[in-house]
């Protein structure tokens, strides 16, 4: 493991909360930083400005330890607000959650990639990881419904597979991936986890993921993982 410093977008969150105390327990990382919309400096996708201020952070902490950026984990995301609830039916489409989800879920980690890529050493191991959904997969898509969260997932997933070709022409050694944690006890899942699924704790998902990162090579890039390390269709 070559020394750097991890990032966790969306730490509030209860995956990303998990992920940030999982990351500062196993110390592999010299300092582990914490992203999120109540955060000094905040990280709010509707206002770009405060990820160049995050990123900037970022960049000075590297200068500082003269270190760089290894590990970043994006763990933001949103399913119903009181914008709007997941939708049943074509009957229940409606603009003003379809920009919300695709806000939070695709535009915002897009912008992620734009600001914390360029933090990214062009050697040694890098880990990016995305988190996803498996109904963001097209392929898997047998039982439709939600149309927003599953649209909005597939273009972070898209995100994601072309960020890591273009991560890849900078850095061979990098791994940039869409993640599924599964069904995690959060605010996000709460209202839908039906008796029957296997709903996991947040920090047993944490330490699933970060065991998917870091146990993954280069060969694994652009492709979407879920927490047991199995592949899924895009
Ligand atoms: N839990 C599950 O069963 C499950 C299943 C499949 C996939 N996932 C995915 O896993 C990820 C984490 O989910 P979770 O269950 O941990 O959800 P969560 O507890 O509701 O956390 C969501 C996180 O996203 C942040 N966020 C929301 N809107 C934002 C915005 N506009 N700008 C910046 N940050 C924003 C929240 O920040 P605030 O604290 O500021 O609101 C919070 O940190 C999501 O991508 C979700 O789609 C979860």
């Amino acid at each position: 493991m070559e020394k750097g410093l991890a990032v966790v977008i969306g730490a509030t969150g209860a995956i990303g909360a998990a992920l940030l105390a999982q990351l500062e327990a196993e110390a592999l990382y010299v300092t582990a930083i914490g992203f999120s919309r109540s955060s000094i400096p905040p990280v709010d996708y509707t206002d770009e400005a405060t990820l160049v201020q995050a990123a900037h952070g970022v960049a000075e902490e590297c200068t500082r330890l003269n270190l760089p950026l290894r590990l970043l984990v994006v763990a933001t995301g949103t399913l119903h607000s009181p914008a709007g609830q997941p939708e049943r039916s074509w009957a229940n489409l409606n603009a003003d959650y379809l920009q919300q989800v695709f806000q939070t879920n695709a535009l915002g980690p897009a912008l992620v990639i734009k600001h914390f890529f360029p933090l990214l050493p062009k050697t040694g191991r890098v880990a990016v990881g995305f988190l996803s959904a498996k109904v963001g997969s097209i392929g898997d898509n047998a039982l439709g419904g939600w149309y927003g969260y599953r649209a909005s997932k597939a273009a972070l997933n898209q995100f994601v597979r072309t960020a890591a070709i273009e991560l890849t022409r900078r850095n061979k050694d990098s791994l940039c991936i869409a993640l599924h944690p599964g069904t995690v006890d959060s605010a996000l899942s709460q209202p839908f986890a039906k008796t029957g699924l296997n709903v996991r704790a947040p920090d047993v998902a944490a330490r699933e993921l970060l065991g998917v990162l870091e146990g993954l090579g280069a060969e694994g890039t652009g492709k979407f993982w879920d927490y047991a390390g199995q592949a899924l269709p895009w």
